[in-house]
């Protein structure tokens, strides 16, 4: 993906920059830095925290510049100041200055910049995935409430259909947003749907240099498409007969059809930077959004250096719900962001919807793969074509298996279909490469690492994706044989795919490195080949090459699975507008279900293996149980505090955290694990044996009179008791508390997982219980 790309060259440099400048001690270059200001601490003869942020600049700047009487204004530095989720300052400073600035009264933390990225990485063009999900669950009964989904992205395209306001009433009296203008978008692209744009690129801007709006749109427009995408996941309008290529055709509607969108720039070719980010949210928060859906990651792996972590605290302190993808670093464990108690954490799986193709081989061997290929280079159906492999053998590799640019001689591959390795280049440039030097098909290998999971990509040329096993037969027929031939036949979209859900090789993994006290990632929701709106500007595979252009586009990624969890979310605000965020995660989580359409335990595709609560958190959202879950887990703001009170943060670190509230530790919980989190993960200290207590407090949202009783799985490692073992209920909001206690048995080491259910009957409340053991040295 050719942004992608940019994205990461502009990386490059900016590292390129650091390490020259640690040479360069006589004139420091100044960097951006967010400063972090306990604002209960501004001094009485300050009226508002701006003077007070302006006057703690201006007394560093004079002290490290006494010289310089020449210096322009130091609050000309500030490049943005926050209020609303943060408080504080983001400002050009040098490293003597935020030495000093670490010292002074008020000042909580100096961070420097950090660039976070989109979480497509892994997957530009997947396949199609149902709109008909959204149109089987929700009924067209569901309430028209006036919520507003803020999308922190790449902009928006608002001449997409998915952004239509037919049918819409008027804007909500409420609203305090407005719609930025610059080139290419004006107020008119503002409607009553997308009901906000603004842009944010200051960060971007000191970091980078001034954008170039010869090929940037310096406006809330969306040049590259993911924003676009996931806030038609969101809260698109129905667009009949939506479809790419023909490919996942029906219905395209976001989750909630009828909330508006407000549409927050910040990400540019150069990527998306923190002080950018947290303006956005502070913005996003005080113009008035209920539901923040953030595809956005990287940042620093700490709650209170991460800006996205403590700016998300302050929009659930604000009563918004905020929703982030858990990045794509999977298979490998550990590998989650944004692991933060206060969001809501969406890991990625698939759909029962697939793209198959197959390819034929001379010797009369098929193999199925998939593919988005549709175009008029058409191979002759049922000829067979000369196939290619530049792979050389086992102990002389030969890099043009890759296909990069460059490496594909025309005499070589005109006219024949050429298997590529996946790796190092985008998947459809491979197809590119191949088409430029005359190839007229590609068969795309899987690696070992990519194993069985098949990423469909509108292509260029015909070709297909196949997993590895049957790249290394394919490869091993053409090696073998005097003159190899195959064919590539394309048969559309499939429905009915088992089995699915399956949880996506990359959707990144647990435990949570932070806290394994608490459960993440905390869902799954779709993010595997999901068709939605996509930007005018640039072709569906993004390459600058592909001049097709498409009203939708098939993604995947946990970019685009969070934005499904961001527009259930705002449907259960329209149906409960009285629910605080920790009340809709837990109905997300407590009615989220963990069976495939095969009636087996989930799986994960990178093993074909049962996946655990470490791959699918609580398991796959079930939006129609979520919006009537009987009982929710509810969390206020202080015991969100009292959880980081058991986190070891320093007194000042906290401050990150208590803000105007004045909050001090009152020292709730004995452990992270009294949170009183949807989700219970006992750890066990010590060996032979230990005994692990936890609190509970679930709040009657169902029948007023109810009974309801607990059920717990078996574990092989502890012994488990509930207490009480049911719960009457006799009115509405009625909080019930219960207390359970882990006793652990000998010999256990490996984690082990289950449940606690509560049930009346009618609503069945389920707690993903995860047991893990942790020997001291
Ligand atoms: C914060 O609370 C503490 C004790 O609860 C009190 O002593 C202090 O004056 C308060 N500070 C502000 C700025 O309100
Ligand atoms: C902006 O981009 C255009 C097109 O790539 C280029 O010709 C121009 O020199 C750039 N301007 C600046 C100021 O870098
Ligand atoms: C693929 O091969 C199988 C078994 O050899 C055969 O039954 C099937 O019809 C073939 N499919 C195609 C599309 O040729
Ligand atoms: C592997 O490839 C190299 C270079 O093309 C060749 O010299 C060598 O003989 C090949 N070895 C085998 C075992 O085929």
């Amino acid at each position: 993906m050719g942004s992608l790309r940019k994205r990461g060259s502009w990386l490059w440099v900016l590292l390129a920059i650091s390490q020259i400048c640690t040479l360069c001690v006589a004139t420091p270059n100044p960097k951006t830095y967010i400063v972090h200001m306990a604002k209960a601490e501004m001094p009485s003869k300050f009226t508002h925290h701006h003077d007070w942020y302006a006057s703690t600049l201006k007394s560093v700047v004079a002290s490290t510049k006494l010289e310089s009487k020449t210096e322009p204004d130091p609050t000309k530095k500030i490049i943005y100041n926050y209020g609303t989720t943060f408080h504080g300052f983001a400002a050009q400073l040098s490293e003597d200055e935020t030495e000093q600035l670490e010292s002074i009264p008020g000042v909580i933390s100096v961070l420097p910049e950090t660039i976070y990225e989109l979480h497509t990485t892994r997957s530009p063009q997947f396949l199609g995935i149902g709109p008909e999900v959204a149109e089987n669950i929700w009924s067209s009964a569901l309430s028209d409430h006036d919520v507003i989904a803020g999308v922190l992205d790449t902009g928006i395209w608002p001449e997409s259909p998915s952004f239509s306001d037919k049918g819409l009433g008027p804007v909500p009296a409420r609203w305090k947003g407005t719609c930025e203008v610059g080139r290419g978008f004006t107020a008119k692209n503002c409607n009553r749907k997308i009901i906000g744009a603004r842009m944010f690129y200051k960060g971007y801007e000191a970091a980078a240099g001034t954008l170039n709006e010869t090929t940037e749109f310096k406006s809330p427009r969306d040049q590259d498409g993911h924003g676009t995408h996931t806030a038609g996941t969101v809260a698109g309008s129905a667009v009949p007969d939506a479809n790419l290529f023909g490919y996942a055709s029906g219905t395209a509607r976001g989750m909630a059809p009828r909330a508006r969108i407000a549409a927050y720039k910040v990400c540019w070719t150069g990527g998306c930077f923190s002080s950018d980010i947290l303006a956005a949210v502070d913005r996003a928060v005080a113009d008035g959004v209920d539901v923040l859906s953030i595809s956005l990651g990287g940042g620093v792996s700490s709650y209170y250096r991460d800006s996205l972590s403590v700016a998300a605290f302050g929009a659930m302190e604000m009563g918004v719900f905020v929703a982030c993808s858990a990045g794509n670093g999977g298979p490998d464990p550990v590998s989650l962001t944004n692991v933060s108690p206060w969001i809501t954490t969406v890991g990625a799986s698939t759909m029962d919807r697939d793209f198959p193709a197959t390819v034929k081989l001379g010797n009369g061997m098929n193999f199925t793969g998939v593919s988005l290929y549709k175009g008029r280079d058409n191979l002759t159906p049922r000829k067979q074509y000369d196939v290619v492999y530049m792979g050389g053998n086992a102990s002389f590799p030969d890099p043009r298996s890759l296909c990069l640019e460059g490496t594909l001689d025309p005499h070589a591959v005109a006219g024949k279909i050429v298997i590529c390795d996946r790796g190092i280049s985008p998947r459809v440039q491979k197809g590119q490469v191949v088409k430029d030097a005359g190839g007229v098909g590609m068969i795309l290998a899987n690696s070992a690492a990519n194993g069985e999971e098949l990423v469909a990509d509108s292509h260029l040329l015909p070709a297909l994706a196949v997993g590895d096993t049957a790249g290394k037969a394919i490869k091993q027929y053409s090696k073998t044989v005097t003159r190899p031939t195959a064919t590539i036949a394309f048969e559309g979209t499939k429905v009915g795919i088992k089995p699915s859900p399956v949880v996506a090789a990359f959707s990144s993994r647990g435990p949570n490195f932070l806290t394994l006290e608490i459960l993440k990632p905390d869902v799954i929701a779709p993010g595997v080949n999901i068709l939605a709106a996509w930007s005018g500007n640039v072709g569906p595979s993004s390459l600058s090459t592909d001049h097709r252009r498409v009203h939708f586009n098939i993604l995947s990624g946990t970019s685009m699975s969070c934005p499904h969890v961001g527009g259930v979310a705002a449907l259960i605000k329209a149906t409960h507008p009285d629910w605080s965020p920790a009340a809709i995660k837990s109905a997300l989580m407590t009615t989220a279900y963990v069976h495939d359409n095969s009636f087996q335990p989930l799986k994960d595709a990178s093993t074909g293996e049962p996946s655990t609560p470490y791959d699918h958190g609580a398991g796959h959202i079930h939006p129609v149980r979520a919006v009537n879950p009987g009982l929710v887990y509810d969390i206020s703001p202080d015991d969100y505090f009292e959880f980081l009170c058991t986190q070891k943060l320093t007194p000042n670190q906290l401050k990150a955290f208590s803000k105007t509230k004045n909050r001090t530790c009152k020292h709730k919980f004995a452990s992270p694990g009294d949170l009183n989190y949807p989700a219970i993960s006992v750890v066990f200290q010590e060996q032979p044996a230990s005994v692990v207590t936890q609190h509970r407090t679930v709040t009657n949202v169902g029948t007023p009179v109810s009974t309801y009783s607990v059920k717990v799985t078996p574990f092989k490692g502890a012994t488990v008791s509930v207490e009480p073992s049911v719960l009457h209920f006799t009115k509405q909001n009625q909080r019930l508390s219960y207390k359970i206690t882990f006793k652990a048995k000998r010999g256990q080491s490996a984690p082990e997982f289950g449940a606690l259910t509560w049930s009346d009957g009618t609503h069945s409340v389920r707690n993903t219980v995860s047991l893990t053991w942790v020997v001291p040295l």
